[in-house]
């Protein structure tokens, strides 16, 4: 057995146990803790046909998937074994051992076609094994192709003169590798020697004429053709002659087999390395291991609920994971550069400010890196109001540690000034003179104390407030002024009390319309992003829909040459929706644009403080501009 952590074991994935689907925990468990992407090989086929030597190639081991002469023909499910992909580093290959499949037409054939279904639903890359030639009989067996189109939903809602929805199978389906074993045909063609992949393409042409037996494998070929654009073949000679050997095949060493058999192998392999590519979901979402799980989960539970598996519904499920968790990833990124950056007290707002903006660009690229199908922009909204949050708490807290160190050293500086006052120092005639002039030095050594932060005007200002009083009753009873020069002197001190207020507004008002500058470029960079992706997503859209058209007329021109005119007609009117669709979609484009900006904008405006309304303004302003294009 393969040492190390469970990591490098098969284990089971899921089993069919009486009427429903199971779910192994520990081998979701190991699925998630895999962040990175997956390339998923799943083998299916009947019993006994080599499927596992296979896997364990594939995984670079003798043993590990138990090989056919030991299986338990009861049980029916999917095995997977998870290994460090072997040519791309930060990637793990997930091979997945279909058990049981085969029973044609018995009772069992109902769950069969379940696990085929998820097999397909599962992997990146469908490998379907048999034996001998690719006949009718070995088409036959590979029937569940055909039910697929009723195990497998693409959107949650059907809404008429739409796409076919087994149409769009195209955009996430696997590639198809058939291998065939113990292979006992020449690789010609009307006396030609053939490629593999040809000869596949070749027992893949529809037969013409009205033979019922030949129905059933016709329909099979029809449906491989439609819904597995990639295909590819390998056929390989008997291992070995030696029927020891061919007992024992998981045990003995490689060079023990015929060596047209090791060539043969080693070319798969080669191929699965170099070829088979990563797990993808529509519109290009990238599969890790943690997702995969989400998936085998929503489909079974689906599947055991007696609905149909859908893929729309599965990428939504998904798609509110994980954009919680990029919401939380950002929020934590903005918390964490917020406090490395800013030492508290910053000496303006501005400078505070300056670092928000920039945190906050950050913290939503993070995430709109791990987001995805944010369709009506709730999750975005939701980050805005967040850090908004933050920042107000960043705000006061840069006020507090303000206002207690302005504090303390006002308390430093005026203690003798206050001890002074209680002891009468300034109850004499002179008094005034002598108080004014200890307030100026305290005022003087206040501004040159460093770094007091935001709040320092106001509490000098406070401070100088709670004199006032003090001061005009020193000044009434200074014996050395006259009545004139007292009323002169109340009224320059009051003056200069106004004058204070008055600048301390004017920073406020300051402040204010800087936070409201903030804002509105938080709004922008918002926008900005969030337009970049829109754009990004809108490509990868067009590029499926293209590529699915693509297919269709792919599909159309085979029939068109292999004279089945009829069915050539038949497609022209799914072709035409596909045309028309991939139109509107170029169209939808500026709309959709400016219905995600309205959206976000006015979340955005709402949040703003009063003066900012015209903020919501600007975001009309900007919708407007998309809606024009
Ligand atoms: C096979 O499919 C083609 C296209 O649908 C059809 O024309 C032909 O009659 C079918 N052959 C048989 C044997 O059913
Ligand atoms: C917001 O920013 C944009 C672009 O930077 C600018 O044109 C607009 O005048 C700003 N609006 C406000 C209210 O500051």
């Amino acid at each position: 057995m393969a040492s190390g952590p469970n990591f490098m074991d098969p284990v089971c994935l899921l089993e069919s146990v009486n009427e429903l689907l199971s779910v192994n925990q520990k081998a979701l468990q190991i699925l998630g803790e895999i962040s990175q992407p997956v390339v998923v090989v799943a083998i299916v086929g009947p019993y006994h046909t080599g499927k596992s030597y296979l896997m364990n190639r594939l995984a670079g081991q003798n043993h590990g998937f138990p090989l056919g002469s030991t299986v338990q023909s009861e049980t029916k499910g999917i095995w997977m074994w998870c290994v460090p992909h072997p040519r791309k580093p930060n990637h793990i290959l997930v091979l997945l051992d279909t058990e049981g499949l085969g029973d044609v037409g018995t009772d069992e054939s109902k769950k069969d076609s379940w696990i085929f279904a998820l097999a397909v639903l599962l992997c990146s890359s469908f490998v379907y094994n048999s034996m001998s030639t690719i006949n009718h009989q070995a088409l036959e067996q590979l029937h569940y192709v055909t039910e697929l189109a009723k195990l497998i939903r693409v959107k949650s809602s059907q809404t008429p003169d739409r796409v076919e929805d087994s149409t769009e199978f195209v955009s996430f389906f696997p590639d198809f590798i058939w291998t065939v074993r113990d292979f006992t045909l020449e690789l010609k063609l009307h006396g030609q020697p053939i490629t593999e992949d040809k000869y596949l393409e070749n027992a893949l042409k529809l037969i013409p004429g009205k033979n019922p037996k030949a129905q059933t494998s016709n329909l099979t070929r029809e449906c491989i053709r439609q819904f597995f654009p990639r295909r590819k073949c390998f056929v390989f000679d008997r291992p070995t002659n030696d029927k020891e050997i061919l007992a024992n095949i998981g045990m003995v060493s490689e060079d023990q087999l015929d060596p047209k058999f090791q060539e043969q192998t080693k070319n798969f392999c080669s191929y699965i390395f170099a070829d088979a590519r990563i797990k993808t979901l529509t519109e290009g979402i990238m599969v890790t291991g943690k997702r995969l799980r989400t998936l085998v989960v929503t489909y079974v539970d689906t599947i055991n609920s007696g609905a149909v598996p859908c893929l729309e519904n599965a990428v939504t499920t998904l798609a509110q994971l994980e954009n919680l968790a990029a919401i939380q990833k950002a929020a934590n990124h903005y918390s964490k550069q917020m406090a490395q950056r800013v030492s508290f007290p910053t000496d303006t707002l501005q400078e505070l400010l300056e670092e928000h903006v920039a945190c906050e660009r950050e913290a939503t690229a993070v995430f709109m890196e791990h987001s995805f199908k944010d369709d009506k922009q709730e999750f975005q909204k939701n980050l805005v109001e967040i850090i908004k949050n933050k920042k107000e708490d960043f705000l006061m807290h840069n006020e507090e540690t303000s206002i207690k160190y302005c504090q303390t050293k006002l308390d430093q500086l005026s203690k003798t000034l206050i001890e002074s006052i209680s002891a009468g120092t300034f109850s004499v005639p002179g008094g005034h003179e002598l108080y004014r002039k200890a307030k100026e030095i305290i005022e003087r050594e206040y501004h040159q104390v460093p770094r007091k932060g935001v709040k320092a005007n106001e509490v000098l200002q406070s401070f100088l407030q709670s004199q006032v009083a003090i001061e005009k009753s020193i000044l009434q009873a200074d014996k050395s002024l006259t009545d004139g020069e007292k009323a002169i002197a109340e009224e320059r001190a009051r003056k200069e009390t106004a004058e204070k207020e008055q600048e301390l507004l004017k920073q406020k008002l300051q402040e204010q319309q800087q936070q409201v500058e903030a804002q509105n470029r938080s709004l922008q960079e918002h926008i900005v992003q969030l337009m970049e992706k829109l754009a990004r997503e809108r490509e990868n859209l067009l590029r499926e829909q293209s590529k699915i058209l693509e297919h269709q007329l792919k599909v159309q021109e085979d029939l068109h040459t292999e004279g089945f005119k009829k069915k050539c007609e038949e497609m022209n009117a799914e072709i035409n929706r596909l045309r028309k669709r991939i139109v509107d979609t170029k169209n939808d484009d500026s709309t959709l644009l400016a219905q995600a900006l309205d959206n976000l904008g006015k979340r955005i405006a709402s949040l703003l403080p009063a003066p900012a309304n015209i903020l919501s303004n600007v975001v009309k302003g900007v919708g407007s501009l998309f809606k024009k294009k």
